[in-house]
Parts: C-alpha cells; sequence; structure tokens
C-alpha cells in the first residue's frame, strides 16, 4: 500500500486544473448499455472507480477501451443482465446498472451492494422506483431481480427521508428512456451530475423534459443510438481546491470548473471572508486571506445546497478559524470519519448526533493520520498542507478513487507532498504496526 507524505506551511501558486466529474462518469459508463452502438466518452476522469467501472463493463460482455487519458469508447452490442457480487461488492456507485440492464434487456440481476463507512446507503428508493415503473423486484439470497417484461412509464416519488437520491434518479431515469409510455419521476436529483447524464441521454435519441429540475418528464423509446460525450468538470474536486486555497493559497487559479456548479460553496467562502476573485465562468483564484478567517456555520443539502461531499474539507477549513462554527451533515448523519483524524492533528471538534462543533485553533501539528472514505481523505490532505511538521496520510487508495493525481497536481502549484511505498513510514510513526 501507498502513503502520502505532506510538509505543511508551503504556499500554493499557480493553476490547477480540475478533471472529469468522477459522479457523472459512472452513471454515464453505464448509460452505455443502453446502446447497442459505439459510445465516445471524453473528459473520463483517470480514477479506479472509473477503471473498475469499465471491467465491470467488459464482464458484462461490452468491449471497453480506453482511447487516451481521458478518453474511452464503449460498444455493448451484446451484454448478459447480471453482474456478481466480488464485482458489485468493490464499488457500490455499481448498484447503477440496474436501470440501464432493465431498460435494454427487460431483466436484469445485481448484487446489492454493501454499506460503507460514510453510512449504510440503502436503495430502497432505487427498488420503488423500478417497481413504480411496473418492474417485478425481487430480493433473494443477496441479489436484486427485475423483471422489466411489463414495465410501464408512470408518476414515481423519489424523495425519502434525506430528500432526494442522485443514483437513484439516474438509475430510474436510465430504465425509464427505453421503457414505453410517459414517466414523471418526482423529487428527483439536481445534481449537476444528473443533468451531465440527462444530457448524454439526449444525445442518443433519449426523450427527456425538466432536465435540471426536480421532476423530469421521460417519454419511453424503442432504441438509443451512439454518442459522442464530454463529462462536465468534478465539482467536487474544484470545492475541495478552492478550500486548499482558502487555506495556503497565494493567487491560486482553480481553472476548468463551472461557477455555476460552486454557488453554495461559494456563499460559506465568502461569508468567512476568504479572498477569491471569480476571473471567469469557469475560473476563480483565491488566496489565503492576510486577516483571519470568520467561523460559520454549514448544513448538507441536496443540490442547490451544500454539497455532503465537501463537508469534511470544509471542517478542515473552520478548524483552524478561530471561534466555533458547526457542521451539520444531513445527508449522512455519520460522515464524520475525517473528525478523530484531524483531532490526531490538534482539531478541537465534538460530534453532537449530526453537528460537528468545530472549535477553531491557531494551528494544527502534523501527524500520522488513517484515510477512511474518499473526501474524509482529501480533509486530511488539506490539513497537511497547513500543519506544523510532517503528515502521513495512510490507506490513500481511498482518495485514489475519486481525485485524478492529487499529490502532481498539488505539487506543481507548491505543495511538499509525495506519494511513498508504506515502507518508506518510519515505523514508529505507522500506527498499521501498532
Ligand atoms: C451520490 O451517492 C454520490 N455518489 C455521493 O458521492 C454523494 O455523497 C451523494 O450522491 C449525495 O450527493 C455517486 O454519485 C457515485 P443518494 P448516492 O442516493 O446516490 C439516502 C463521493 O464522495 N438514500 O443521493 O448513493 C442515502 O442513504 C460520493 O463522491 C435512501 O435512504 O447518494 C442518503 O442518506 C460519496 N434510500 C441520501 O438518501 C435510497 O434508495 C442521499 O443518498 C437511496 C438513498
Amino acid at each position: 500500500m501507498e502513503v502520502m507524505r505532506i510538509e505543511g506551511g508551503n504556499t500554493l501558486s499557480g493553476t490547477l486544473s480540475v478533471s472529469g466529474a468522477k459522479n457523472a462518469a459512472l452513471p454515464i459508463f453505464a448509460a452505455t448499455l443502453l446502446t447497442s452502438e459505439t459510445c465516445y466518452l471524453e473528459n473520463v476522469p483517470n480514477l479506479s472507480d472509473i477503471r473498475f467501472m469499465a471491467q465491470i463493463l467488459q464482464h458484462l460482455g461490452a468491449e471497453v477501451g480506453q482511447t487516451a487519458p481521458t478518453s474511452w469508447k464503449i460498444t455493448a452490442k451484446e451484454i448478459n443482465h447480471r453482474a456478481p457480487y466480488d464485482l458489485v461488492r468493490k464499488m457500490r456507485a455499481s448498484v447503477c446498472l440496474m436501470g440501464p440492464l432493465a431498460g435494454r434487456l427487460k431483466k436484469a440481476e445485481i448484487s446489492l451492494p454493501g454499506g460503507c463507512v460514510i453510512g449504510p446507503r440503502p436503495i430502497d428508493m432505487h427498488l420503488k422506483g423500478f417497481a413504480g415503473l411496473g418492474m417485478e423486484v425481487t430480493v433473494d439470497k443477496g441479489y436484486i431481480f427485475l423483471d422489466a417484461t411489463n414495465a410501464a412509464g408512470d408518476s414515481i416519488f423519489l424523495g425519502g427521508r434525506h430528500g432526494s437520491t442522485v443514483t437513484g434518479t439516474a438509475n430510474v431515469l436510465m430504465a425509464a428512456v427505453l421503457t414505453p409510455g410517459k414517466t414523471i419521476i418526482e423529487c428527483a436529483a439536481c445534481e449537476p451530475e444528473v443533468v451531465d447524464l440527462c444530457k448524454m441521454l439526449v444525445s442518443m435519441g433519449a426523450n427527456i423534459d425538466g432536465i435540471g429540475s426536480p421532476t423530469l418528464t421521460i417519454r419511453g423509446v424503442d432504441k438509443l443510438g451512439g454518442c459522442t460525450y464530454s463529462i462536465l468538470p468534478d465539482r467536487i474536486e474544484a470545492g475541495t481546491f478552492l478550500i486548499a486555497g482558502a487555506l495556503a493559497g497565494k493567487n491560486l487559479t482553480v481553472t476548468n470548473l463551472r461557477v455555476a456548479d460552486q454557488g453554495a460553496l461559494l456563499d460559506k467562502l465568502k461569508e468567512a471572508g476568504v479572498n477569491f476573485k471569480i476571473d471567469s465562468a469557469t475560473s476563480i483564484t483565491v488566496s489565503k486571506s492576510d486577516q483571519p478567517l470568520k467561523p460559520v456555520d454549514v448544513v448538507t443539502h441536496p443540490h442547490p445546497g451544500f454539497p455532503t461531499d465537501v463537508q469534511a474539507q470544509m471542517s478542515t477549513l473552520m478548524s483552524i478559524t478561530p471561534g466555533i462554527s458547526i457542521v451539520t451533515e444531513k445527508i449522512f448523519p455519520n460522515r464524520f470519519m475525517h473528525v478523530p483524524e484531524l483531532q490526531r492533528m490538534g482539531a478541537d471538534i465534538a460530534i453532537e448526533g449530526p453537528n460537528a462543533i468545530v472549535k477553531g485553533q491557531s494551528r494544527l501539528s502534523g501527524a500520522p493520520v488513517m484515510a477512511s472514505d474518499l473526501r474524509a481523505s482529501a480533509a486530511l490532505i488539506l490539513a497537511g498542507l497547513v500543519a506544523e511538521g510532517t503528515t502521513w496520510v495512510l490507506r490513500i487508495y481511498h482518495l485514489d478513487r475519486g481525485y485524478d493525481k492529487i499529490d502532481e497536481k498539488l505539487r506543481a502549484v507548491g505543495a511538499v507532498i509525495e506519494r511513498l511505498p508504506e515502507k518508506d513510514m518510519p515505523q514508529d510513526l505507522n500506527p498499521e504496526d501498532a
């Protein structure tokens, strides 16, 4: 395994370029199963999750090729309907194979995904959506069986106790585009990644109205064609870099982003007094303020609210902002795996239910810390950039699932960060050896 070693206290200057969005690319890869024609996908991030999804598509029978570092060619001419446990369990986003398989083949057999560190990750709303389309849904021996022989369009409400569901909306949408009749999805997720999927499906010949709104109207078509589609920029990677700039930037420019996707984060950075300038619709320059920042309260919500995927990174910023900030996680109430690790670095954070009460400290100190989920890992990297001394982040395979060469990108703008084999870590520092 590898570790990340970071020397804190360096200034970040220059330009960071944002890669394509993981959370758009994964359902868009799955959507290529909806046609026997070839799909050409561009601006695909170079991530382990993407490579894994490509393996699953190949297992299902698709021809999958990476034609360039961020370009893929996928032809799902002859495919089978079964995705086994040993593949699905490794990446829960593979649940979004159900919709396209049921839409294209009128049947699907997918292993139930496990939970993960940020929560149980149920898929009851996905299954409610498929049942709403008239599919027979059975769960047996850890597998979900969908029989869509008699599927027909209908009205479906997809809101749950935490609001809308991103991959649930994607899943039902991908089934509905090839389901006869009119389907209305109410309380659909409005995340930019769902909008990107809709646009890709429309480019394949799907009939979708209300794109970007909480009500999607889909009129089923008989077949879809191939497409050439470029994935939108990753707003979560962009947000992570903007916070890096707030922590340690000096005219750090984050480019290839979409300012329109950053509303909630920019609102909070402005409230905190972060020094940033919007250069254009696709570029923001940010610097560490020479005045102390102000504490802010953050509550995560479905888009366009504050993204849960930036909550941990924002908590790092608030952990060195004088005063009390309250970070409330409404989407995944126990998504606080980063907190005990930040505490090891000197952060003063108390968890009360879905709230993290953050008492800003004057500094953090470098320490060996353990990555857990993807965004908690990013929060620890950010903390290492400003901590005094050396921070070692272990289990960085979590990071590589969602960030395309984050160490190379940060090093190019002045961070002292390097990826090393775990054996190079001083033995007495390695908690894995404890
Ligand atoms: C997507 O997960 C993202 N993953 C997550 O990003 C992101 O945190 C999440 O949306 C929220 O924005 C991908 O797109 C691959 P949900 P998803 O269904 O679709 C509950 C990252 O770091 N729920 O919108 O699985 C659920 O438990 C990852 O990039 C049900 O109760 O999230 C949660 O509390 C982490 N029943 C809430 O809804 C269901 O059937 C929102 O979940 C489905 C969801």
